[in-house]
């Protein structure tokens, strides 16, 4: 292999030459106290750090990224720290989707703007992992992930709690009226006991085990529980590797194949996972390059051949992210997969190894946990791809979290125009609302929510829930929580802000769902749909300012991934390295 030399070193641009500008990059650097030793012929490592007062999930990151700095020191590198946006979930309103690619714009100009060689990318936490990436593979230097880690599992009374999905269920028991005051307070405190992201197979699980499968995170530390003192370990390795990497100009576009995102799908699928990761990674996947780009039919077609082998909340029974790491974690998942010829062996990673090399003494420690392909819970993968007239461009449902005699459903539509309307209506007594129903909420996709928030598990009706209800069919325009379950059509492209045909459906009209056969349908004539049509007007604008102003000029449909189309890496030329 051959490695690069300290003059060839993006960093040596800003502090090697005997100029006017570097005299004052060197001077300055002085003025933080450090010294020629610091930075001379060594590669500088920008350690982008999502930390923040209000990111819950990143709450280590302050430590963390004491660690992650060591190992670049270990290993002969300059580690500088360079904050980002935290886009904690629960916080960031409307939703942090809105944000992605504002972390993602923002990782890329930190990288570009900056006397930087390599990047050590700190995320977690849903919107982190996609957005740090996007921004890092468009910028192409060296790049690895280092994944926040998943919380402490959830206790109450001795009872397991997971992340979002006990909570949705026990607010249904108390809507219900099984569960008080005092007890509802009880699970408050419990659900959430340590740093680190939802334990359950969320977006942020299911994001930070994708991109391990891609290449671009260290072997097993998708994993490790946050607050464990092997994620410590981890950190401090990543702070090694990066150096490495920087010496061996092991870019993302060295590593990053359609292999690698085939990889990503196999294990998204066996994983059981969040509705979210279809779009970040068809986003990830159009910043890699033509060549690597993915769409909603691959992962349709993977969907059929992989099954959910991960028994882990919500599509398993049982078992949360602390228990998979104590099973094995990811690399046993993926060996499991690896063993069925499921993976691509030969694909490239951070490690300068190939995927099977990485996986040669992994081991699965608890087949109930991670199970073996003959014993899945779920024959068919995570996630199906539908289409037809009410979606021509696609939406997906999550089969593995549905119940089963939903799957081929066919109901009267009862339709809300926004959310504050459902929101009002779901309580009333009186709602005009069976279980056959088809209840749809539109205007909460990427323009109309604004940002596709998580509306799309739209409560069961309290007068059903009192019923004994617990699913029914869902339809939107917006996205779900990867904590969330139910009979849930998401994504719907077009949305119905921009005239999708979302937009015509009215109260009354025959919605069918057929998973088996991919459908989704609206018994409307053609003739009545082009009536309806020329009847709508388009909604007024949502922003007339600022960053909503430029994200409702630019973001494209769920289907493409949500990305800005100037971001997208077909838009003009290549970015030219800043002139110094
Ligand atoms: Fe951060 Fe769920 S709130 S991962
Ligand atoms: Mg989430």
């Amino acid at each position: 292999m051959t490695r690069k030399s300290p003059d060839q070193l993006r960093s040596a641009r800003w502090f090697a030459p005997d100029d006017f500008r570097s005299f004052g990059h060197r001077s300055r650097a002085m003025q933080m106290g450090y010294d020629h030793a610091d930075w001379q012929g060594k590669p500088v490592i920008a350690i982008l750090n999502t930390w923040s007062d209000i990111g819950n999930c990143h709450s280590h990151f302050k430590q963390r990224v004491e660690e992650v700095k060591r190992g670049v020191l270990q290993a002969g590198g300059f580690p500088l720290e360079l904050p980002a946006i935290s886009l904690a979930e629960n916080f960031v309103k409307p939703t942090t989707m809105l944000y992605r690619n504002l972390l993602a714009i923002e990782a890329e100009e930190l990288l570009r703007s900056h006397p930087v060689d390599g990047a050590v990318l700190m995320g977690g936490c849903d919107k982190t992992t996609p957005g740090l990436l996007m921004g890092a593979l468009s910028m192409g230097i060296p790049a690895i992930y280092m994944p926040a880690g998943p919380m402490l599992r959830g206790n109450w009374k001795g009872k397991t709690l997971g992340s979002g999905s006990d909570a949705f269920k026990y607010w249904d028991e108390r809507r219900a009226g099984n569960i008080d005051q005092a007890q509802w307070m009880e699970i408050e405190g419990g659900i959430a006991r340590s740093a680190g992201t939802c334990m359950v197979m969320g977006t942020a699980a299911t994001m930070m085990g994708i991109t391990e499968a891609l290449g671009l995170a260290l072997p097993g530390a998708s994993s490790i529980p946050a607050v464990d003192a092997n994620h410590q370990r981890m950190a401090t390795h990543c702070g090694r590797r990066i150096v490495d990497m920087v010496w061996e100009d092991l870019t993302p576009k060295k590593i990053l194949t359609r292999k690698n995102f085939e990889n990503a799908i196999t294990v998204a699928m066996a994983e059981g996972c969040s509705t979210n990761a279809i779009i970040h990674l068809v986003a990830m996947s159009r910043r890699a390059g033509e060549d690597c780009a993915v769409s909603l039919d691959d992962f349709d077609a993977f969907s059929r051949k992989v099954p959910v082998i991960a028994n882990i909340r919500p599509s398993g029974d049982k078992y949360l992210m602390e228990d998979f790491y104590y099973a094995g974690g990811m690399r046993g998942l993926m060996k499991t997969l690896a063993d069925g010829g499921l993976l691509h062996l030969d694909a490239m990673t951070v490690t300068g190894q190939t995927v099977g090399a990485t996986l040669e003494d992994a081991a699965v420690y608890n087949d109930d946990v991670i199970r073996p392909l003959s014993n899945p819970i779920y024959q068919e993968g995570a996630l199906a791809v539908l289409r037809g007239n009410l979606a021509p461009d696609g939406c997906v449902i999550k089969p593995s979290a549905c119940s089963p005699h939903l799957l081929n459903h066919t109901g009267p539509a009862l339709v809300f125009d926004d959310y504050p309307s459902l929101k009002k209506a779901i309580d009333d007594p009186d709602l005009d609302v069976t279980a056959d129903h088809v209840i749809i909420l539109r205007n909460a996709g990427p323009q109309g929510g604004p940002g596709m928030p998580e509306w799309g598990m739209v409560p069961v009706p309290t007068k059903l829930v009192k019923q004994g209800v617990r699913d029914m069919m869902r339809i939107s325009d917006a996205r779900m929580s990867g904590t969330s379950y139910g009979a849930c059509v998401l994504h719907v492209a077009p949305e119905a802000y921009v005239g999708g045909n979302l937009a015509l459906v009215k109260t009354g009209d025959l919605i069918t769902v057929d998973v088996p056969n991919r459908r989704i349908h609206m018994d409307v004539s053609d003739e009545e749909l082009a009536r309806r049509r020329a009847a709508w007007t388009p909604p007024p604008r949502r922003f007339e300012r600022g960053y909503g102003y430029m994200f409702s000029q630019h973001i494209q449909q769920a289907d493409t991934g949500c990305d800005f189309d100037y971001l997208e890496t077909g838009f003009g030329g290549p970015t030219a390295e800043p002139a110094i």
